[in-house]
């Protein structure tokens, strides 16, 4: 389904700043995930690894200075030594926590050297720990003074080197928390910036679609008037102007019928009659296009006579096109306005539904004029070819017509309808399928009951 242009230009422009301010969003996100990996390998790496090895130095060197003042002391040596015994266990426990770790980039190479280094220099502690428990000091001496002091100086250098690597590796991840923050930030200032000028523009572009949509709109809507206004005059002036010839024709057949015989008076009574309705519809017409389209005060007529006389005039050129004319019958009611205006509302729309018709294999119209409550309600209905959803919209403005190449006519009926129902402060509508019929309805406000039941409301068939 498309949208109009100037609603198109609102969703697009809605869904650049939606889909702008959503980009904006996920980068957000984006950066924010990395900056949360960065903090984590901070928070559980890095520190925890410059935490044991910070303490893993510091205990091999008190270590060192145990097994020294272990084997030095002839008095209470054996305290000192199980001191040094503790130390060895917990620098065995924070190196081995701290090869537990996730090695950081470049980490791994160093911890072969520091696994290999303080496996030999924690090997010669206990051998001179193991020497002193069977009271051989003499060898935990040599061992102690030969081997050990090569040992845990190597030892202790490669604990510095890892130390020193994860210090810098945690220095240089706050350094990228920080520079990823900063960066993130603008980012998210300039994007915030770009989505703002986006909405903005969009914004503009949205309201100059709708400005001229309204434009068009207001033009349209007085290219109506304005038609609307030479339909008043023109029917004001053609009500006018037939009215006189209308009389000569009134007044001949009189003379005629005077002196006709039987045969020839039913004739004559018949032309009578039509030429009074032509004569109300003009009145009406004239009254309405005088009164500045707007109804006339104590305008009255009866439904059911109205809607029986049209169907009555109609009958001949329904027979002639092989079309069923039924007329249901109505509610004795008045409605308030003229003779003529109802007539010309009625009138159009059972002439477009018989005039219309054309090849349908069905061919019904049925006309009915019902009233509910306060509002009477006609409705023409026929078995015709059906009105498209585009003719359907334009219809009721004056001078549009569907493309017919028999069907005469000027595409001034249903606008007249339209005008004159809701100077009435009435409604008019269709309903249509194309291949299907159609059926237009009006609907006027009652002005009155009627006393006494209308005798010519009854079904007839053409
Ligand atoms: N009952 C109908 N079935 C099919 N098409 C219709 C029907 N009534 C109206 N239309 C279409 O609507 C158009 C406008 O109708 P409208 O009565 O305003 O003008 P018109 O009949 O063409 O000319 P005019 O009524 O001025 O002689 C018609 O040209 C026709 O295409
Ligand atoms: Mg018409």
């Amino acid at each position: 389904m498309g949208f109009p242009r100037h609603q198109s230009a609102l969703v697009l422009a809605s869904l650049i700043t939606v889909a702008s301010f959503v980009a904006a969003t996920a980068y957000t996100q984006n950066r924010l995930v990395t900056l949360d990996a960065l903090s984590s390998t901070i928070e559980t790496n890095a520190a925890p690894s410059v935490e044991y090895l910070g303490r893993g130095g510091v205990g091999l060197r008190r270590l060192r200075q145990l097994l020294y003042d272990g084997l030095a002391l002839s008095d209470g040596h054996s305290l000192v030594l199980q001191t040094a015994r503790s130390q060895l266990a917990a620098l065995e426990q924070d190196v081995g926590n701290y090869l537990r770790l996730t090695p950081l980039p470049g980490e791994g190479e160093l911890w072969d050297e520091l696994r290999a280094d303080l496996r030999h220099a924690t090997d010669i502690a206990r051998s001179i720990l193991q020497a002193e428990e069977a009271r051989d000091t003499s060898t935990a001496n040599v061992l102690l003074r030969s081997e050990a002091e090569g040992a845990f100086d190597r030892a202790d250098r490669t604990i510095l080197a890892a130390l020193e690597f994860d210090v810098s590796e945690s220095q240089q991840l706050a350094r990228e928390v920080r520079a990823l923050r900063r960066a993130t930030l603008d980012t998210i200032i300039l994007l915030d910036g770009l989505a703002t000028a986006v909405a903005a523009s969009a914004a503009f572009i949205a309201y100059r679609a709708s400005r001229r949509h309204d434009r068009l709109l207001n033009e349209h809507s007085a290219l109506l008037a304005a038609r609307v206004t030479e339909l008043d005059q023109f029917s004001g002036r053609v009500a006018h102007d037939i009215l006189s010839p209308l009389s000569t024709v009134a007044v001949g057949l009189a003379l005629v019928g005077r002196t006709a015989d039987s045969h020839v008076r039913v004739h004559i009574e018949r032309a009578q009659g039509a030429l009074l309705r032509v004569r109300e519809l003009v009145d009406g017409l004239l009254a309405f296009a005088q009164s500045s389209a707007t109804p006339g005060s104590g305008a009255r007529c009866t439904l059911n006579s109205v809607v029986a006389n049209i169907a009555a005039d109609y009958a001949e050129a329904a027979r002639a096109a092989h079309i069923d004319l039924i007329v249901e019958p109505g509610a004795p009611v008045e409605i308030a306005c003229s003779v003529g205006v109802f007539s010309s509302v009625a009138q159009n729309l059972l002439g477009n539904a018989i005039k219309y018709m054309g090849d349908a294999p069905v061919r019904q119209v049925i006309v009915r004029a019902k009233a509910t409550g306060q509002i009477v309600r006609l409705t023409v209905e026929d078995t015709g070819p059906g009105i498209d959803a585009e003719l359907q919209e334009r219809m009721f403005e004056p001078f549009v017509r569907g493309g017919h190449d028999t069907a005469g006519g000027i595409g001034l009926g249903l606008a007249t309808v339209k005008r004159l129902v809701e100077a009435h402060g009435g409604t008019v509508g269709v309903k249509s399928r194309v291949g299907s019929g159609t059926l237009f309805w009006v609907e006027l406000p009652v002005a009155s009951i009627s006393i006494q039941s209308d005798s010519e409301s009854n079904s007839q068939s053409a």
